[in-house]
């Protein structure tokens, strides 16, 4: 299959382009098109063929649910059941937005959409071009992250390309997104809202909401036994080819010279060794390590423009072919829980603390 692929300008959308986007989801064909998180895969999301054929171009198992991304607030009640009124004040707090809140299905939505789930994830995002197709398409778009299953998820639509390229019918391009990671996903069919992936939106913002908030315990403690609730997050994601190794300093308040230190010699002990380092650095600490290849994610004091480029810094890495890569700690609250929730997932929670 050839993919099409439309730079996209989000001054000006250009009609012709939603227009095919939208013939190939009508006749069931998938377009990848960005969001303010990730770029996304998108099918029919009441078509069940359309989200098998997601399944198979990203090579995921059907077991792993999509979520169904929406335009307006009243896709909810054709999609879900029992809607409630936390749910319904998380909507209009927090949507459009990256949020993504789970409901009891309604029957219109396939089982192949929600991995065999009786509830459904639903997302309405805030980015010009995703809402756009969406409503001029007119049907509600199951879209999982846009990489083959197992890689980071894509940022740019570079990435996008690298990993679906002549397996879907349609990439739009428009450029790199804002936030970097996946939306939070939040659990509301139970009394108490739970977070079974962090996010953008953080507990703290959804606590100023409804009050209550837990957090899937699945994410809390590292115990291959629990069953985390979005089947998604059991698998090893975001994982970079080369061994990832997170250094942190025992207070876990910010990078000491310690751990400098720490990240300099382990990387050093490998290159001695013959193979090829990484290390991922911030702009704070950028000019004090040595290693075949040091990559500034960001700048510690604004964590956004470290979820912004996470993804982008790992596929790199896999391109270089880096071996061993090291990384600093980020402070585990807000943005930077999410942060460290992916971090840790690509580093298979191999820590060093000094
Ligand atoms: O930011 C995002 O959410 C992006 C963009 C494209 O919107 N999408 C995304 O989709 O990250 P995906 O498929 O890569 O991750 C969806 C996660 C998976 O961990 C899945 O298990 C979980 O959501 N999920 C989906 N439906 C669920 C349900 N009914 N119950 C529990 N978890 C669910
Ligand atoms: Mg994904």
């Amino acid at each position: 299959m050839d993919t099409i692929v439309y730079k996209v300008s989000l001054e000006e959308i250009s009609q012709n382009v939603i227009d095919e986007a939208r013939e190939i989801l009508k006749s069931g064909g998938l377009v990848a098109f960005p969001t303010e998180t990730v770029y996304g895969l998108g099918g029919d999301a009441l078509n069940n063929q359309a989200s098998e054929k997601i399944y198979a171009a990203k090579g995921r198992p059907s077991d792993n649910p999509l979520i169904v991304h929406i335009a307006e607030v009243e896709a909810v009640y054709e999609l879900a059941e029992n809607v409630s009124d936390k749910a319904r004040m998380l909507m209009e707090a927090f949507w459009p937005g990256p949020l993504t809140i789970i409901f009891d299905k309604k029957n219109v939505v396939p089982y192949e959409t929600t991995g065999g789930l009786d509830t459904v994830a639903v997302r309405m995002p805030s980015h010009p071009v995703a809402m756009k197709l969406i409503k001029d398409s007119g049907v509600y778009i199951a879209a999982p992250s846009a990489n083959t299953s197992g890689r980071p998820s894509p940022t740019v639509a570079e990435h996008v390309i690298e990993d679906l390229d002549g397996k879907i019918e349609m990439i739009l391009d428009g450029g790199p997104v804002g936030i970097g990671i996946e939306s939070t996903i939040v659990d509301v069919t139970g009394t108490v809202p739970t977070i079974l992936r962090p996010g953008f939106i953080t507990k703290h913002m959804l606590e100023d909401i409804v009050g209550e908030v837990a957090i899937d315990r699945a994410l809390v403690e590292v115990d291959k036994n629990l069953k985390p609730k979005a089947p998604g997050m059991k698998y090893t994601h975001y994982a970079p080819k080369g061994e990832l190794t997170i250094v942190e300093s025992k207070d876990k308040k910010g990078v000491t010279e310690d751990v400098i230190a720490r990240i300099n010699e382990l990387a050093k002990s490998k290159m001695n060794e013959g193979y090829k380092v990484g290390i991922i650095s911030t702009t704070e600490t950028h000019d004090r390590y040595n290693a075949d290849y040091v990559i500034n994610i960001g700048n510690r004091t604004n964590d956004i423009t470290v979820s912004a480029r996470l993804y982008g810094v790992l596929r790199e890495f896999d391109s270089l072919a880096v071996e061993y890569i090291y990384s600093e700690g980020f402070e585990n609250d807000d943005l930077g829980y999410a942060i460290m929730n992916r971090l840790l997932k690509a580093a298979g929670h191999r820590v060093v603390i000094v």
